[in-house]
């Protein structure tokens, strides 16, 4: 792989980025992030980038802003080094929540984000479970996606009861839902949810035979974790069993997560490295790699196969 490919990372996620060129046997291409004095980001990178398949692994997490600005700066910098072909490796894709306008006088963000993204050198973004199913719709760059719901799901199938539910905490996450529920042959439940504020939402009725069943709330992302906590009052109000098993692909964790998911009753709470925390979480976190699936990818990207066929590779 190290004769044609080359991954640089941006600073958004730089223990993910060395794992993955650790499953490729390859090294990281230098590359350098610093800040102007004004904030401004700084950027460069291995100028020996001629010819080169270029792939760029930076989500654009927490700070989120920043870290896009950082992720266009690097696809410029290697274009004008001549790279002949630069992916962005996107684990997590901000911004891709708000795919619609729910009241008016709002932007679709995802549509501007995207629309910047399609505006580079970029042949492709490659993301990971985005939270819209659109998203290739709306972008005007392309757009595959990959997804941790195999290895999840792997990595909590001997550890749920029989009896067990897949929850969808809200409607959107039906879908994912569905995937868990095949994977580990479960029934799925969800749960309705309205979202009031930001970081303030409301659940409704559990839709679903919960009762006297372990749940396994299932969601693309934990952010200040009310969603999950939210769901998980409903549950219990519907007659689940009071322990939890909580699934995520992304776990930003934001604002007051660790004392929100911190307080419930969790049996397990299982994510991915798609995000990098700029201080560790004090939760105990089961996490799982993604650098498998990502290096696979990359092979593929390289050398030809499927996306939408990639499994579990741990
Ligand atoms: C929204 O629909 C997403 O799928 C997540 O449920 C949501 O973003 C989680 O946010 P929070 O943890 O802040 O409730």
């Amino acid at each position: 792989m190290g004769d044609v490919v080359r991954l640089l990372a941006g600073s958004a996620n730089r223990p993910l980025a060395a794992a993955v060129a650790e499953q490729l046997d390859i090294d990281l291409t230098a590359t350098e992030v610093s800040r102007f004095p004004d904030g401004e980001a700084a950027v460069s990178v291995d100028p020996d980038l001629r010819d080169e398949h270029v792939h760029i692994l930076q989500p654009t997490s927490p700070p989120v802003d920043a870290n896009l600005v950082e992720l266009l700066l690097l696809v410029d910098a290697a274009a004008r080094c001549g790279a002949a072909r630069i992916i962005a490796l996107v684990p997590y894709l901000g911004y891709a929540r708000q795919d619609r306008r729910t009241e008016p006088g709002q932007p679709v963000s995802i549509r501007v984000i995207s629309d910047l993204l399609a505006t580079t050198a970029l042949e492709r973004v490659i993301v990971i479970d985005p939270h819209t199913r659109y998203l290739e719709a709306v972008a005007g760059v392309a757009v595959e996606s990959a997804t941790a719901v195999p290895d999840l799901a792997q990595a909590v199938a001997d550890d749920v009861p029989d009896d067990a539910v897949v929850v969808a905490p809200d409607l959107g996450a039906i879908d994912l839902a569905q995937g868990y529920a095949t994977r580990l042959q479960l029934p799925v439940a969800y749960v309705n949810k309205e979202r009031l504020a930001g970081d303030e939402v409301r659940a409704g009725e559990v839709v679903g035979a919960v009762a006297d069943r372990h749940p396994v709330v299932v969601d693309d992302m934990i952010s200040t974790g009310g969603t999950i906590a939210a769901a998980i009052d409903a549950l219990h109000d519907a007659g689940s069993r009071e322990e939890v098993t909580v699934v995520a692909t992304h776990a930003l964790l934001a604002g007051d997560a660790d004392e929100t998911l911190g307080a419930l009753p969790l049996r397990r709470l299982v994510v991915t490295d798609t995000v990098a925390r700029a201080t560790p979480s004090a939760l105990d976190l089961d996490v799982v790699s993604v650098a498998p699936l990502l290096a696979e990818t990359v092979r593929r990207l390289e050398t030809g196969g499927r996306l939408d066929e990639l499994e579990t590779f741990h």
